[in-house]
């Protein structure tokens, strides 16, 4: 089911469908749309995303590092973790501080449904330092309270079952532990949106075509990014998961923004 233009559309349509970019799909639906999604942008992944955001996304998920904040035998869940990009960041950043200050090494688990996002992760630099997992983050094969940190970075707009996600890394944990969502967010003053739309519509679904041979994955994306909930509704929906002190910060005004919070 196609629908009018973004403003017009909820993020949750109605009629117990899901949203999949601009369409209105069955939420069993979805979860192979996005597969599919990702198993064509896999090999394009780490370029497509310098391209679209400028280089900005390195120095996102460098700022979501140093906020988790590594510290030594500490376990990070990175969950929808894709190519590495944050499991990778924690690997380092936990030998630097284990350097400094002794103790065992942090460790990190980077957990993701699609097995070629995964594939593309284990041929980078650094990749034996972590251990790699397909697995769905609605159902999460780690015990209660068995990690010390839980990141998601540009993940928790594609999962379908959002809740139970939130639930998940919220179950799996310990007390004390920490959670930093990144995702992709809605700038807060009207002309930057007016800007971030064109870009949307124009420059993505063009960079998308030349560096990846296809629009079409990027589409999904802008479209995806138009329907997620805004800052302060993610926090609420982390608040309903259990999770504690919830704030957001928002980078780049608003286009992308971390949400972190505690279990406590
Ligand atoms: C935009 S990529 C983000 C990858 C990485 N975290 C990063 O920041 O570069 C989104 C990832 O979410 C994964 N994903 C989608 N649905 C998922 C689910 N239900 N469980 C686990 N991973 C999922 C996709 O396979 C994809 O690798």
């Amino acid at each position: 089911m196609t629908r009018p233009p973004f403003e017009e559309q909820p993020e949750t349509p109605p009629g117990g469908f899901v949203s999949f970019g601009a369409r209105d799909v069955p939420p069993g639906e979805k979860p192979a749309l996005v597969r599919g999604v990702f198993d064509a942008v896999a090999g394009r992944y780490d370029l497509m995303n310098d391209l679209m955001s400028g280089g900005a996304h390195r120095v996102w998920k460098d700022i979501v590092i140093a906020r988790a904040n590594p510290q030594p035998g500490e376990l990070l869940l990175d969950v929808a973790g894709g190519t590495g990009d944050l499991g990778l960041r924690w690997m380092r950043a936990g030998a630097k501080t284990s350097a400094r200050r002794g103790g065992p090494p942090a460790s990190a688990v980077v957990s993701d449904i699609n097995a070629d996002m995964l594939t593309a992760g284990r041929a980078r630099r650094g990749a034996r330092d972590v251990m790699w997992l397909q697995a769905d983050a609605e159902k999460l094969p780690f015990a209660d309270a068995s990690a010390d940190c839980v990141t998601i970075g540009f993940g928790i707009r594609n999962i379908t079952g959002r809740a139970a996600a939130l639930a998940e890394m919220r179950r799996v944990l310990r007390p004390g532990g920490r959670f930093l969502c990144l995702e992709m967010s809605h700038p807060t003053t009207a002309a930057l949106e007016a800007l971030y739309r064109r870009f949307s519509d124009h420059v993505i679904p063009a960079l998308g075509k030349m560096a990846a041979g296809t629009s079409e994955p990027y589409r999904y994306f802008v479209e995806s990014i138009r329907r997620f909930p805004d800052q302060q509704t993610l926090a609420g929906e982390m608040r309903a998961a259990g999770f504690a002190r919830v704030a957001f910060t928002n980078f780049g005004g608003g286009v992308a923004a971390l949400h972190t919070g505690w279990a406590l």
